[in-house]
């Protein structure tokens, strides 16, 4: 049995007031809940949402991370001070690093491996393109995401890993993908896992959907037998859209 996991990516979103503000209305209005939560607020608000959400049911996690521990990178956030401000899980590969900021799958895969290294826990994304699927190759490019992505990767390790389709088209768009389209991608996401690890490792991998979740589609969403959670973006910023969200099955 999977556990629901729905997390909130902020992105370039909040200062550190808003950010607090936001994590505390999260806090009380989640506290009840039994599924995973994470909110990902941007680097500077993260020491602050930490001071809030410690020993709560909400966890703290960073949208990005560096390829090194430390040296000079500037403009860059290393794993250790991740963990030093209490972030526990890390978004890597998300569609905007790749697509905006020219991250490949080399690269990505040198920063999962040393998140894991590390000891934190990582949400890789993936996802294909609009002109990908219309010419019949997003499973291929799916595929190839999460080969390169977890190269190198020990068995042992994928209990820290989560993966989130987000096809690039739904992403900030309105445009979700239908949940059976989804449904679809993420049994293929996790035969490629079973071919790569295990029928075990598959079958127990969280698989989120990323792509304009709103609390009027999520309930659709995770009635689907391979869809295991959300990587909300959007609607993760208000608590009222959020809340209903991360209580989809109420
Ligand atoms: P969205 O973003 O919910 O605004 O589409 C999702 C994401 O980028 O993770």
């Amino acid at each position: 049995m999977r556990t629901s996991f729905i997390a909130g990516n902020w992105k370039m979103h909040k200062t550190v007031g808003e950010a607090t503000a936001l994590a505390k209305e999260l806090v009380t209005a989640l506290a009840k809940e039994t599924c995973r939560i994470m909110i990902a607020p941007p680097f500077t608000a993260l020491l602050e949402v930490s001071k809030i959400v410690k020993g709560t049911n909400i966890v703290l996690g960073a949208q990005n991370m560096a390829q090194e521990v430390q040296g000079a990178h500037t403009g860059e956030v290393s794993p250790v001070m991740l963990k030093d401000v209490g972030v526990t899980i890390v978004i890597l590969g998300h569609s905007e690093r790749r697509h905006v900021y020219g991250e490949k799958d080399e690269l990505i895969n040198k920063k999962v491996k040393l998140a894991l290294s590390e000891g934190l826990e990582v949400i890789l994304c993936v996802g294909e393109k609009i002109e990908e699927r219309n010419a019949g190759n997003a499973e291929k490019v799916v595929e190839e995401q999460i080969k390169n992505g977890l190269k190198d990767i020990s068995p042992q390790h994928m209990k820290n890993i989560t993966i989130a389709y987000e096809p690039v088209w739904a992403i900030g768009t309105g445009v979700t993908a239908t949940p059976e389209d989804a449904d679809d991608m993420h049994a293929f996401i996790r035969k490629t896992i079973t071919a790569l690890y295990s029928p075990e490792i598959a079958e127990t991998l969280i698989i989120q959907y990323g792509g304009s979740v709103k609390p009027n589609n999520a309930k659709e969403l995770m009635a689907k037998a391979n869809i295991d959670g959300a990587l909300v973006g959007g609607a993760a910023l208000t608590a009222d859209q959020f809340v209903p969200i991360v209580q989809y099955d109420k």
